[in-house]
């Protein structure tokens, strides 16, 4: 069960999840602290203010980081930190934490790959509209030369984007995250921006840091009709993937937006759009968690909604449905949708119960029966010729799970949030074991 030579092991984190700091330095406020102080929004009122206290604990967090024996470190730049009103004034001391983050990989002897917008906006430019506002790629581009200028020399690998579909779908449609509309025209409008504002920063990020390699992060899914239900509901699995992998990939590799969805798209493309978000990138990032199940909806911007998994999968502390085999199947679909790009699978995990035993210690072998069936697709996708390159679990640290606040525990290290505390679970010497073979233990 061996991984190719060379196959890049790391992990993936994200700013608003784990950073804090939040009144510290002057950085300014995201849409996700709007989300956040508005009630009912976010499980038990939990906040990212304080979240793992990375901005001061960073040190120690890289620490675990090279004892995983990680090569590479995905991490995201909190917008608003660098920039507090997204666009003109910088904020040094925000800007310097950045540095001191990637400065420290390197003496660890780790790669940095940057991702430069996870979610949290800058609110004042969500009060000019957000994503649904087109002056958006612009302030995108603006920040990006920002970033380049400041961490280039020392970045391995950009990512642009996390999981833009999550914004747009989630943020503007389904009103789950932050800014939490639920407006289906704007969604349209903010994936298509959020599309536009890719391209634009592939071109900035090309010109101004030449050797770096760049990137974009989606969450690809495989849909299925439920098993009683294949013959009626089997287009709209296809248009679900086509609403959640198509709109984001399609452009980008194609130069055009899936067919089924091009009608809904047509207003707001405007000429030379598509050239500029169809531009070679370096890979693909891909995070998957879970097989999607869909059903019919009677009413709504789609004709699907989401539908319970059968009862035989087990599930994690997430309801998400346990199957490394719909994890396959999404990379075949990336490899047949994209023409077999390379790949770094950049988020895959779970979250369970992960209760500390005596000496604080979390025997978590739910979640590491979790990685084995999931490397196991991994390797069965690579050994029918798609190209991945690399993997990362989700995440380093127990962390703030957006609307589902802190209980929900994703993390190969524990994180006991009244003392900071930080132990690694039995996953953590999993993973550990898996990178240092480069294979799976048998
Ligand atoms: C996707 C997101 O990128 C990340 O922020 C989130 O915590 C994980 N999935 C788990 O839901």
């Amino acid at each position: 069960m061996r991984f190719p030579p060379g196959f890049l092991w790391g992990v993936s984190t994200s700013s608003y999840q784990i950073e804090g700091g939040a009144p510290d330095d002057g950085r300014g406020r995201s849409i996700w602290d709007t989300y956040c102080a508005t009630p009912g929004k976010v499980a038990r009122g939990d906040t990212g203010e304080v979240a793992c206290d990375h901005y001061h604990r960073y040190a120690e967090d890289l620490d675990l980081l090279r004892n995983l024996g990680a090569t590479v470190y995905r991490f995201s730049i909190m917008w608003p930190r660098v920039m507090p009103d997204g666009v003109g004034r910088l904020n040094p001391k925000g800007l310097d934490f950045y540095d001191r983050i990637v400065d420290g990989l390197l003496e660890r002897g780790l790669r940095a790959w940057p991702c430069l917008y996870h979610w949290d906006l800058p609110q004042a430019l969500q009060d000019r509209g957000g994503w649904a506002n087109r002056d958006i790629v612009g302030w995108f581009a603006e920040y990006t030369a920002v970033m380049a200028r400041r961490l280039g020399d020392r970045v391995d690998q950009w990512v642009t984007f996390n999981e833009p579909s999550v914004s747009a779908w989630v943020g503007y449609e389904e009103g789950r995250h932050a800014p939490g509309l639920t407006d289906p025209r704007a969604a349209i409008r903010a994936a298509h921006h959020l599309n536009l504002a890719h391209g634009r920063a592939v071109a900035v990020l090309r010109s101004l840091t030449p050797k770096a390699g760049i990137g974009l992060v989606i969450p690809v899914h495989k849909a299925r009709p439920l098993p009683q239900f294949q013959e009626r509901d089997g287009h709209l699995a296809a248009l679900f993937e086509d609403k959640w992998n198509g709109v984001f990939l399609d452009p980008v590799y194609h130069g055009r937006y899936p067919a089924s969805v091009e009608a809904k798209f047509a207003s707001h493309v405007q000429p030379g759009d598509l050239e500029e978000i169809h531009q070679p990138i370096d890979f693909l990032g891909v995070n998957h968690y879970f097989p999607s199940y869909v059903q019919p909806a009677a009413n709504g911007a789609w004709p699907f909604q989401h539908a319970d998994p059968p009862l035989y999968f087990r599930r994690t502390e997430t309801n998400w449905a346990i199957d490394g085999q719909a994890f396959y199947e999404a990379l075949r679909n990336v490899q047949i949708r994209c023409g077999n790009p390379p790949v770094y699978v950049t988020e895959n995990g779970g979250a369970f119960i992960d209760v500390p035993g005596p000496q604080g210690r979390v025997d978590d072998q739910d979640r590491i029966a979790y990685y084995r069936e999931y490397l196991i697709g991994l390797q069965r996708a690579i050994s029918e010729g798609a190209d991945v390159r690399g993997f990362m679990p989700w995440s380093l640290l127990d962390n703030f799970e957006w609307a589902l606040g802190y209980e929900k525990r994703f993390g190969l290290v524990h994180v006991d949030y009244r003392t900071q505390k930080r132990t690694p679970k039995a996953s953590y010497g999993f993973m550990r074991e898996v990178i240092a073979t480069n294979a799976l233990p048998g």
